[in-house]
């Protein structure tokens, strides 16, 4: 069922939304509701040190939003429109940028919205080798290292340019990471694209170029609860996830290298379920790599995921062209933060659907490749697609 709702979801990597296109540097723009798509910014100062933290909020033309802060590429608000259709908050973060810079916030580590790299998640010990070179991570988590280490990609200011077209609203985010920033191999140039779109999609492409032989596998670390309005926590939305198999972890979250299949299992996923129904039997609660059914051919974006919230009516679909999805159910939050609405943040109050190579893929040969080389471009897609059902 769930191969066969991919296969007719499938849609090309490279489709591009027509419409000129013209860059703004002006800030002529007001946050109204308007009849075409608006890229709007705000600056806030120096927030972290000498550089200018902004939010930027595109705009489609029936209202719905996108908050975005060149500080950890964070996408800070989403608000779509539930089956009454009434906007609201889909996403778990902050209304001030201020609150990602706290100590509560660092230590606790839940990377709200964030771009997570360079690796998004974790390898074994901090430690790979590459061409006969041994490299040496930060250990941030555990034993091992979480996220691109202590000053990862979610903590770096990204340069910032709007781009807005007639049928899209786009911010273009830059950020160079330097030969050896983080124990990581090579100068990465780096950038992402956050696109809203006029179909409540917001697509973001990843791309990244090296100078030396590296690992990249870039991810945003968005937190969803799509009834917020209603819902204690998300242990009754339904979520379809498109995978047979799912990447077995140790009791650090570290791969033993097994893909088991999902089959009579609480990983089973191949039809709709309710993450409370089973998450009971999964120690910790779901926090794992999905291994997707590709269906697809290289380029070509699939159905990984879809989540119903059956309070708001709200359908979320994840289409990707990565090997995998990180499910987790929130499992660490401990209401330890309030965020949008002055709602707190308690366990299961938000699930994350992290598009990704698999963890430790560097030290696992088995797993798909995460190397990128000079010369060549890391380059992938993923749409989170926002809709209502009755
Ligand atoms: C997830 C990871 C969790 C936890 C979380 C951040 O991507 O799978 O184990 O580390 O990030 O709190």
């Amino acid at each position: 069922m769930a191969a066969v709702l991919a296969s007719a979801l499938m849609l090309p990597a490279c489709r591009q939304n027509t419409g000129s296109e013209t860059q703004e540097t002006a800030d002529t723009t007001t946050n109204q509701p308007t009849a075409t798509m608006k890229v709007t910014r705000e600056s806030l100062g120096t927030l972290t040190g000498n550089a200018e933290v902004e939010m930027y909020t595109l705009r489609n033309t029936s209202g719905a939003t996108v908050k975005i802060t060149n500080y950890g590429a964070i996408v800070t608000s989403i608000q779509m429109p539930d089956k009454n259709g009434n906007f609201g908050e889909v996403v778990l973060g902050f209304g001030n940028v201020k609150d990602y810079l706290t100590n509560d916030y660092l230590s606790s580590g839940p990377y709200f919205g964030a771009v997570v790299g360079r690796y998004g998640n974790r390898i074994a010990k901090g430690r790979f080798s590459l061409e006969g070179q041994q490299y040496t991570l930060a250990t941030n988590n555990g034993p091992n290292h979480l996220h691109g280490g202590l000053k990862g990609f979610d903590k770096k200011v990204w340069q910032a340019q709007k781009i807005q077209g007639d049928t899209t609203a786009k911010l273009h985010l830059m950020y160079r990471s330097p030969d050896g920033e983080e124990g990581y191999p090579g100068t990465l140039q780096t950038s992402i694209t956050y696109t809203l779109t006029d179909n409540n999609e917001l697509r973001i492409e990843y791309q990244a170029t090296t100078d030396k032989p590296t690992i990249v596998n870039l991810t945003n670390h968005s937190y969803f609860n799509l009834a917020q309005d209603s819902a204690a926590n998300v242990l009754d939305h339904q979520v379809t996830i498109n995978a047979g198999r799912y990447v077995a972890v140790d009791k650090t979250l570290i791969p033993t290298g097994q893909l088991p299949s999902v089959k009579g299992t609480p990983m089973d996923f191949t039809t709709p379920h309710a993450i409370g129904e089973r998450i009971g039997k999964v120690e910790g609660g779901y926090d794992h790599t999905w291994v997707f059914d590709r269906t697809g051919s290289d380029g070509d974006l699939f159905l990984g995921a879809r989540v119903v919230a059956p309070a708001s009516g709200r359908v979320m679909e994840v289409l990707t062209d990565q090997p995998g999805v990180q499910f987790y159910t929130g499992n660490f939050l401990n209401g330890t933060f309030r965020g949008h609405g002055g709602r707190t943040y308690v366990k299961n109050y938000g699930f994350c659907l992290e598009t990704q190579h698999f963890p430790d893929s560097p030290n696992q040969p088995g797993f798909p490749s995460v190397v990128l080389r000079p010369g060549t471009s890391y380059q992938t897609t993923t749409v989170y697609r926002f809709s209502v059902q009755q």
